[in-house]
């Protein structure tokens, strides 16, 4: 018997004391065949339509809203000015950064946990992360009264792993291994087969999606009406198949955009490949949703809505826009959002994403941010924004030499940053990597002119150079 049949059989207990005084549905319950509903005792109350292929629905997002609601705050919808008069849409921001473990992740975590029958409980929950997840799990299973074992990667910061023991207390216990995630994640599984624990999943479990779906609803609630657009970022593609689910039924007409970090589209390759696939390599900067292969669960629930005529739309954004958003959040709004936090705000200023006039929902999921980043997120937003460049130049070896390049070539308002230099004494030229911040990025043309003009040799590093991972 698998573990959702047997959990066709009974309800568990912390559903059926937060859904006390709804007399009718309790909940759904998905088998092989479709899903059921069942009341109270467990006997089903009605024969459903039989959804073949799509393991999460708006019905379970809705069977999940209460259960999830008795953990989860019910986070902040709050209208941007900043992205609205950016955009001229009326922006809100879904605030999930401020949620109790800071990110959206205690939704799924909770609800999957919570629907496990007491032997599966009993037995105990494992799970692998290197951060939100973890953190959402602990609390959940403190809630819950069970124990968990959470299995982080090494590259786990301190401040990510004093943060989960704090939120799970004695509930939870920490195994510190591996240097990637996906060798946490094979320590988790094989815990789970040797002691007959639960593998709590990430993203890719109907129960954990249907509970992220519910950020949908309470966003849809709040604002009194579905926007337009609700942006929504992707990594393993919990969030989105949730939500998108939810939204695809109750407010059909509401567009989905699922932004993907530039240097981790798992999802785009899955579309592209009719399935998921997994990437060779990700890059790690938006480590939220630096994930090499979407859930299959998730995956199919975006591949049966876009059957039926409800696609959710992908784009990606590249750090740089991430970086200037992060700071922006910041500097400008006093949003601390982590890289995969501010991944759907960076998206409102792609194209297409929202156009004037519309109304948008963009869902801030995190803010777990370790501080000691802000100094790669300032640097890769300043060459986001076209200020801050960097050249090796061929200096000629004579004196005076680098006096005329501060004199002639420099402009006012422009800063060297950097200077790396070695005096060679067997060659007529010196190289120098030249890190250059200009007052405005129009401020570009008449530099690269005055270079041209003078004695140096001058290459540009282009952000794509793999040269610049040296130096961001
Ligand atoms: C802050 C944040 N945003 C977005 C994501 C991506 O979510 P999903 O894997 O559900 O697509 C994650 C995943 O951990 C996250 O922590």
């Amino acid at each position: 018997m698998t573990s959702s049949q047997r959990r066709d059989l009974a309800v568990p207990a912390v559903l059926d004391e937060a859904l006390t005084g709804l007399d009718a549905i309790l909940t759904s319950h998905r088998d092989r065949g479709g899903f059921r509903v069942l009341d109270r005792r467990g006997r089903p109350i009605g024969a459903r339509p039989t959804l073949v292929g799509v393991p999460v629905t708006a019905d379970d997002v809705d069977a999940a809203y209460a259960p999830v609601s008795r953990v989860a705050l019910r986070t902040a919808l709050e209208r941007n000015t900043r992205l609205s008069e950016a955009t001229g849409a009326q922006v809100w921001l879904k605030r999930e950064d401020l949620q109790v473990v800071r990110s959206y992740k205690l939704r799924g975590a909770f609800h999957m946990i919570a629907r496990l029958d007491p032997d599966e409980r009993a037995r105990g929950l494992v799970a692998a992360s290197a951060g939100n997840h973890a953190q959402g799990v602990a609390y959940a299973a403190r809630a819950l009264g069970t124990t968990a074992r959470i299995y982080l990667p090494r590259t786990t910061p301190r401040q990510k792993r004093d943060r989960i023991a704090t939120l799970g207390g004695p509930h939870v216990q920490l195994i510190v291994g591996g240097e990637t995630y996906d060798a946490a994640s094979a320590a988790a599984y094989e815990d789970a087969s040797r002691t007959g624990a639960t593998v709590v999943p990430a993203f890719d479990h109907p129960d954990v999606i249907a509970g992220q779906g519910t950020v949908a609803r309470e966003a849809v609630e709040q604002r009194g009406g579905a926007p337009d657009v609700v942006v929504v970022p992707v990594g393993g593609g919990g969030l989105v198949a949730g939500m998108a689910a939810w939204l695809a039924a109750r407010h059909p007409h509401t567009r989905i955009v699922g932004v993907e970090p530039s240097g981790a589209a798992s999802m785009a390759a899955a579309v592209v490949s009719g399935g998921p696939v997994t990437l060779d390599e990700v890059d790690a900067f938006v480590d939220g949703a630096a994930v090499r292969r979407v859930g299959d669960h998730s995956y199919a629930v975006l591949a049966e809505l876009a059957r039926i005529g409800h696609a959710v739309e992908l784009v990606t954004v590249d750090p740089g826009m991430v970086s200037e958003e992060m700071l922006a959040l910041f500097e400008v709004d006093g949003v601390i959002a982590e890289p995969a936090g501010a991944l759907a705000a960076a998206a409102l200023r792609l194209p297409d994403v929202v156009a004037a006039g519309e109304s948008a929902v963009a869902v801030v999921s995190g803010g777990n941010h370790d501080v000691s980043r802000y100094a790669e997120v300032i640097e890769r937003a300043l060459v986001s924004r076209g200020v801050k460049h960097y050249w090796l130049v061929e200096f000629p070896q004579e004196p005076g030499a680098l006096r005329r390049f501060l004199d002639e070539v420099l402009g006012p308002d422009d800063d060297i940053t950097l200077f790396e230099y070695v005096k060679r004494h067997n060659r007529e030229t010196g190289p120098a990597l030249v890190g250059i911040e200009l007052g405005s990025p129009d401020a570009l043309g008449g530099l690269v002119g005055r270079l041209e003009d003078s004695p140096v040799r001058a290459k540009k590093l282009s952000p794509d150079d793999p040269a610049f991972q040296f130096l961001v």
